[in-house]
């Protein structure tokens, strides 16, 4: 029960966060997704590869490089917890959560300054009025508000890159789209750069657009490219089987569909072994997928890659619900 057993969380992964945009992270449970975001913002240690942040290398092979760099620059790059009912201390309330924070980073500010900062900053996240909500502790607080209370306190170091871990899964349905809006007023307005990781698909197409988004399976990205073709364009059969299962409400229609759209129905090929994550359940498995090798992509599009052997020329798909690709 107690034996060790090493577990990939990740292997020849390679992500780059343009600045000044949000990109999307989906994958089911235990693929990886949070375990990615924490080594971007330097909150786990990678035994191997490389991280840089605005292009200076800081982590390599397990050891920080760059020391002063690492430890001037750290507070820029900021993770947002998925559980808002946690990431917060419940003893104390707005005031006395930001404040502290914002004593640390803002050193310039005089008393008066500083309310009137932390006023703007609740206004800018959407606690409105700031007034009423400066006393509150959190459990007078909505999930919706409470992760915007987070957001208000990452927000506080002026960061380069905000990992929003989950943000809106523990949220209402009909607060997810304010939530994400949100999001991307931070990167308009702001310039920061986001990385929203979710199992949503719907939530994660429509906080990405144009921007990439990441597909990941089991600790490896199958496929990625801007979201909005990775939607109308999938090109892995994980992929498939994802965007048939999306819980649609974001950005599709009402109507959630269930099943596999005959993604997975035939049943898979014992007699083949193959690197690929998605193998023991892909019907399209056969003697090519051996060939396979983790970390290279086919190119399938613009700026759009595929894990899989067979992309470029996978049976023509779609899910009955996806109405026609605007281009
Ligand atoms: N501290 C840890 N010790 C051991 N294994 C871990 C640890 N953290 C994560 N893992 C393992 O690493 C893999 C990836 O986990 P991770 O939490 O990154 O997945 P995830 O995609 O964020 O999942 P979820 O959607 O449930 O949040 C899983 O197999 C998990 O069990
Ligand atoms: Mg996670």
């Amino acid at each position: 029960m107690f034996r060790k057993r090493l577990i990939k969380a990740l292997q020849s992964i390679s992500v780059e966060i343009p600045n000044k945009s949000m990109i999307s992270l989906v994958g089911e449970s235990g693929s990886g997704k949070t375990t990615l975001g924490k080594i971007l913002v330097g909150l786990v240690m990678p035994t191997t590869g490389e991280l840089s942040w605005e292009n200076t290398v800081v982590v390599k092979d397990g050891r920080i490089v760059q020391k002063d760099f690492y430890l001037s620059n750290r507070h820029k790059f900021v993770y947002v917890h998925q559980d808002p009912y946690t990431a917060l201390n419940p003893s104390k309330n707005v005031k006395n959560i930001l404040e502290p924070v914002v004593r640390k980073y803002k050193k310039h500010l005089s008393n008066a300054d500083r309310f009137k900062y932390i006023r703007e900053l609740l206004e800018e996240v959407g606690l409105v009025p700031a007034e009423y909500f400066i006393d509150k502790y959190p459990h007078h607080l909505s999930g919706g508000m409470r992760q915007r209370l987070s957001l208000a306190r990452a927000l506080i170091t002026d960061p380069h890159l905000i990992v929003a871990d989950e943000v809106v899964s523990m949220v209402d349905p009909s607060i997810r789209v304010s939530l994400i809006n949100l999001l991307k007023k931070i990167v308009e307005n702001r310039g920061t750069s986001i990385m929203f990781i979710s199992h949503d698909l719907g939530a994660a197409v429509y906080a990405a657009g144009d921007n990439p988004m990441y597909v990941m399976l089991k600790g490896l990205v199958v496929e990625f490219g801007p979201a909005s073709e990775v939607i109308y364009r999938p090109e892995h059969p994980y992929t498939r089987a994802l965007i048939s299962n999306i819980p649609v409400p974001l950005v599709l229609s009402e109507r959630r569909v269930r099943g596999l759209d005959g993604v997975m129905e035939s049943a898979r090929n014992p007699n083949v072994s193959s690197p690929c994550p998605f193998s023991e359940m892909c019907p399209l498995l056969d003697s090519e997928c051996s060939s396979l090798t983790p970390g290279s992509y086919l190119r399938v599009g613009p700026d759009h890659y595929s894990l899989c052997v067979k992309a470029g020329k996978l049976p023509k798909w779609r899910p009955s619900w996806l109405p026609a690709s605007p281009g």
